[in-house]
């Protein structure tokens, strides 16, 4: 039987406006999901999991069951209130006080700089659109790099750029909600990856002795009927819109012809046209030299069949099953393939997308040095049953994941760890509190955590280094 190998890393992920609570306290500035969250009236990220206040709780939950490292993202508003300017002392404290509680727990963190929160005074400026944000990103990762220098080694970027553009610009369900607007999508990407290379050759000139990164959320694309060009050619689009876009810029620093002339396909859909500046194609062919490795997030891949008609994404806002509706003028509509499982919220569970997806970057991006699987989980509705709760679809999940990665590792990929999202149950984005991915329950009244059946599992993986 393969094993992983001793070193390979077995962690839990959280991001900061998902766990810590406090939003508004502590010298923290504002992000738009604040007043978001509270037209909506559904529900608030306060006190979500307050990791704030029980992060020695968590870290010593990860070294009770042999959680070797952490996910950890800072909340750059707690930084920098408004983006840029002025420093939050108590927020940067804060985070002093989280890494060097992982050190005395053996905890590595994993530390992201930006997951889904850019400061509300450069959002409501434009976000990723406006330069302005661009270059203040580039400066608070700076400071974050030089002030945590002895306590961080592994460093990400930002979480999930793709996500961020199609929720904020095409399906609308992240402020500013706009929708449709693919233009706006693609042209916030890039934004997003002139940040990202800035800041990582801004890391590599002090020579730092760490590493660092992007995260990706890939989700492997395939066309329905795989005989049917042009169901091909729309699962093709729909690749390079969510994934080749971004992997190009990542291992590359340039868009490939291909790349482009779909891209340009799409946004003059749109009646749009994406610009960029030359110097930025300069600056990210640097990075992508730089780059120590990728983030990648997998949950679910996609089935795509061919669409002509008017943009039809349909959402009630929570996912549920049966809710939710994405057919992409000139893309492509995603639907459901026979015999192939979802969970709750119809995210199709195929564990083979996430090894075709890391086989294909090797071939395609020799270059890639390393892949860490940043993200992957179940989302499931947890009984608490008394605190004996038994998430065994979530262990049969994760266990299918990492065979198939096993698998890659066998077949030549360089996989260096994976880390389940999440560590403990957090607020989610759209479901608030009835989403639950954690190996950790947590009772939001009382912010008890228990350990699931998932918990005992993965300790035991982590601990045999077998699935
Ligand atoms: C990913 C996000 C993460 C979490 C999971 C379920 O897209 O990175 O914050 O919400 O989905």
């Amino acid at each position: 039987m393969m094993k992983f190998s001793e070193d390979f890393v077995f962690g839990g992920a959280t991001a900061a406006y998902q766990c810590e609570g406090s939003t508004r306290a502590y010298g923290k500035g504002k992000v738009a999901w604040d007043d978001y969250l509270e037209k909506q009236g559904r529900f608030s990220a306060d006190p979500a999991s307050d990791f704030y206040h029980k992060y020695p709780v968590d870290l010593k939950l990860c070294k009770d069951f042999s959680i070797k490292a952490i996910r950890i993202s800072i909340a750059w508003s707690r930084i920098f209130p408004e983006g840029k300017g002025k420093i939050n002392q108590e927020g940067v404290d804060f985070y002093h006080r989280v890494f060097q509680e992982c050190h005395k727990n053996d905890v590595e963190p994993y530390v992201t700089l930006h997951h889904f929160d850019t400061p509300d005074a450069l959002h409501s400026r434009g976000d990723f659109l406006n330069r302005e944000t661009i270059d203040a990103f580039a400066k608070y990762a700076e400071f974050c790099f030089e002030e945590y220098k002895d306590e961080v080694t592994y460093w990400f970027t930002f979480n999930e750029v793709w996500p961020i553009a199609t929720n904020q610009y095409i399906e609308g369900t992240f402020p500013p909600c706009i929708t449709y607007d693919i233009t706006k999508a693609v042209q916030s990407m890039h934004g997003m990856m002139v940040a990202h290379a800035k800041a990582v050759c801004a890391y590599k000139a002090h020579n730092y002795k760490g590493y660092i990164g992007i995260i990706h959320s890939l989700e492997t694309k395939y066309p329905l009927n795989e005989n049917d060009p042009k169901d091909v050619y729309a699962a093709k689009k729909e690749d390079v819109l969510a994934n080749q876009f971004l992997l190009d810029a990542t291992f590359l620093g340039y868009y490939t012809d291909e790349t482009l002339n779909i891209i340009n396909e799409l946004v003059h859909l749109n009646n749009g046209t994406f610009e960029y500046d030359p110097a930025d194609i300069e600056i990210m062919k640097k990075a992508a030299k730089e780059n120590d490795y990728l983030g990648m997030n997998h949950y679910q891949s996609h089935f795509i069949k061919a669409y002509d008609g008017e943009n039809e994404i349909h959402h009630n806002g929570t996912g549920e099953k049966g809710t939710k509706k994405f057919k992409l003028k000139g893309v492509g509509e995603r639907v459901f393939k026979e015999g192939i499982p979802t969970t709750d919220w119809d995210w199709l569970i195929y564990p083979q997308g996430m090894y075709d997806m890391i086989m294909r970057i090797k071939k395609q991006y020799p270059n890639y040095k390393a892949i860490y699987i940043t993200e992957n989980g179940m989302g499931y509705k947890d009984d608490f049953n008394n605190g004996n709760i038994d998430d065994s679809p979530r262990i049969d999940y994760i266990k299918q994941h990492l065979q198939w990665l096993l698998k890659s590792i066998e077949d030549g990929a360089n996989v260096k760890g994976y880390f389940v999202w999440s560590l403990m149950d957090v607020f989610s984005w759209s479901n608030g509190y009835n989403k639950r991915y954690g190996l950790f329950y947590v009772d939001y009244n009382t912010q008890e955590r228990y350990p699931k059946k998932s918990a005992y599992w993965f300790k035991r993986v982590s601990e045999t280094k077998e699935v």
